[in-house]
């Protein structure tokens, strides 16, 4: 058993305080010249994913899929995409990162299928079909009205009519996602066996797309109004999807979920899409009386403003929310949100670099996504290039597209991502001095901070399970205490004094490296978004 593995002295297993990268496949290297990355490309990229100091990789869905929703519409639970590769080409990346300390995580989809799946579609057949029961049917209200006022993540009706039956399925996604019936036995069954069917294979665990999801309530109850109490990220149009989503049946999936994955050696981990905007909510995903999921996304995080009293607040409530011993995640950008340098950092490196160091010092399990680590931005698809059907549904959305667009390797043309003949299947974004071959050269750059970063990081366990403290915070800075180490944070784009309440010892990475060799003391002098991490004392 590796090392990394064990349970470490102080206790906490390996996925604990651990660094994540979200790699999206389609994205990210291609090895066959078809524009479409796949997963012999990061096979042949794992030198790199071994630089950046990383615990584990969650790749975006690798199963067989008709692509309406990219991969989360799956015909195939056991399959791998023909585009992405094989499941040789899976089990060698797999058996590869593992040689190299890197775990692999899958994207299971356990709330929906695709309406290609052949589950779905024998169940169409009509109402005493053998899979009818898998999914979400009911009649039509008077009228042929949908049989209730659920609203889909697109703001279209949760309901298709299905001429042949003359009744309804819901789908809180694209109409060409059926969601599935929590509530038949079946479909329990059936996942455990996908759960257990990876796990064999040695992937080391799953991103658990829309864990709060999975059951609806049995009566189909309307969705009351939304009230204030309502973030606007968590509404389905003006309402409250109390009775479409988090309900609380879901739990029982995660506890039986758990004991399969703790059954085996080493254990394997469950990282929950929890899209709860409550930390104490958020919380009873990793169980209260009994063990859930290991790892949840904290989207209040990710959606928080980056400022130091916006950070310090929502940081504390999530350490404050979750039960004792649970592991919160640290994440900015993802292939739903877009990217934390445009979101947070309008582009400034420097404010990337600030929010890199903020992250890699909290307490807790970290996930990067692809080119955070290069400061990398939203790129402007051209609306003739959009390909994301769930965001063109929506009029006025900014559109997925921007977040998910090619690694940039290199400067020239199609960025060492594919081969320059290619058409890369979302358009570049301008990649002549973001790249990873310039930033590798420039000793300033993003990637160089994160690479010194990242090995203090994993070098010095400071995710491992700790208190946070919090020494100074004001409108510019935040200093706090958490993993033995002190990060001095001017989150403002003016230059601060502070004075802390005692002298803290060597600065370990700071965005001015030159700062890097001596002590922080007690009185320092910060740039705009000039942030290092430093010795207690
Ligand atoms: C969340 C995924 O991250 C997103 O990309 C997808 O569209 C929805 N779930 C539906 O599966």
């Amino acid at each position: 058993m590796a090392d990394r593995d064990r349970l470490s002295g102080d206790a906490a297993p390996w996925w604990s305080g651990a660094t994540f990268y979200q790699v999206y496949v389609r994205s990210w290297q291609d090895s066959n010249g078809d524009g479409t990355g796949d997963l012999q490309g990061i096979y042949e990229r794992l030198d790199y994913l071994g630089s950046l100091g990383i615990d584990g990789i969650w790749l975006s869905p690798t199963m067989p899929s008709p692509n309406t929703d990219w991969g989360y519409d799956v015909s195939d639970y056991k399959g791998v995409h023909p585009d992405l590769g094989t499941h040789e080409d899976l089990s060698r990346l797999v058996k590869e990162a593992r040689n190299r300390g890197i775990s692999v995580l899958l994207d299971l989809v356990p709330n929906h299928t695709s309406s290609a799946h052949p589950w779905f579609v024998e169940a169409r057949s009509g109402p005493s079909a053998e899979y009818r029961d898998w999914y979400v049917w009911a009649p039509p209200k008077e009228g042929n009205a949908p049989p209730n006022n659920w609203i889909s993540a697109t703001g279209a009706p949760a309901w298709t009519y299905d001429e042949t039956s003359g009744q309804y399925y819901l789908h809180n996604f694209l109409p060409t996602q059926p969601d599935l019936n929590w509530w038949n036995p079946a479909v329990h069954s059936e996942f455990e066996s996908v759960l257990r069917y990876w796990w064999d294979r040695g992937v080391a665990g799953f991103r658990i797309d829309v864990a709060h999801g999975l059951y609806k309530d049995d009566q189909l109850r309307d969705d009351p109004p939304a009230t204030d109490a309502d973030p606007p990220q968590t509404r389905r149009g003006n309402l409250s999807p109390i009775y479409s989503e988090h309900r609380p049946e879901v739990h029982q999936v995660y506890r039986a979920w758990r004991n399969i994955a703790d059954s085996y050696e080493p254990g394997r981990v469950l990282l929950g899409e929890t899209w709860e905007f409550d930390h104490k909510r958020l919380g009873d995903y990793y169980g209260r009386e009994a063990p859930e999921l290991h790892l949840c996304f904290n989207f209040p995080f990710v959606f928080s403003g980056f400022s130091a009293k916006e950070i310090a607040k929502v940081v504390e409530s999530s350490l404050a929310g979750l039960p004792a011993g649970a592991t919160p995640t640290w994440t900015a950008s993802n292939h739903d949100v877009g990217r934390f340098p445009t979101r947070w950092c309008g582009g400034d490196n420097r404010a990337v670099k600030a929010a890199l160091l903020v992250m890699a010092t909290l307490p807790g399990t970290m996930v990067l996504y692809y080119g955070d680590e290069l400061g990398m931005t939203d790129v402007d698809v051209p609306p003739e290039l959009q390909i994301d059907e769930m965001s063109l549904a929506q009029p006025g959305h900014p559109g997925r597209d921007r977040g998910r667009t090619p690694m940039p390797w290199t400067g020239e043309k199609n960025a060492g991502f594919t081969v320059p003949s290619a058409r890369p299947w979302l358009p570049l974004g301008d990649h002549s001095s973001l790249n990873v071959q310039a930033e590798e050269a420039d000793p300033q750059s993003v990637l160089n901070f994160w690479r010194r970063l990242g090995r203090l990081r994993r070098s010095r366990k400071i995710g491992a399970p700790s208190q946070l403290e919090t020494l100074l915070l004001d409108d510019q800075c935040w200093v706090y205490r958490a993993g033995g180490v002190v990060t001095v944070a001017n989150l403002s784009p003016e230059a601060a004094r502070v004075l802390l309440p005692r002298q803290i010892g060597k600065v370990l990475v700071s965005s001015s490296p030159e700062k890097e060799a001596g002590d922080a003391g007690q009185r320092l002098s910060l740039g705009p978004w000039e942030v290092l991490v430093a010795d207690e004392a």
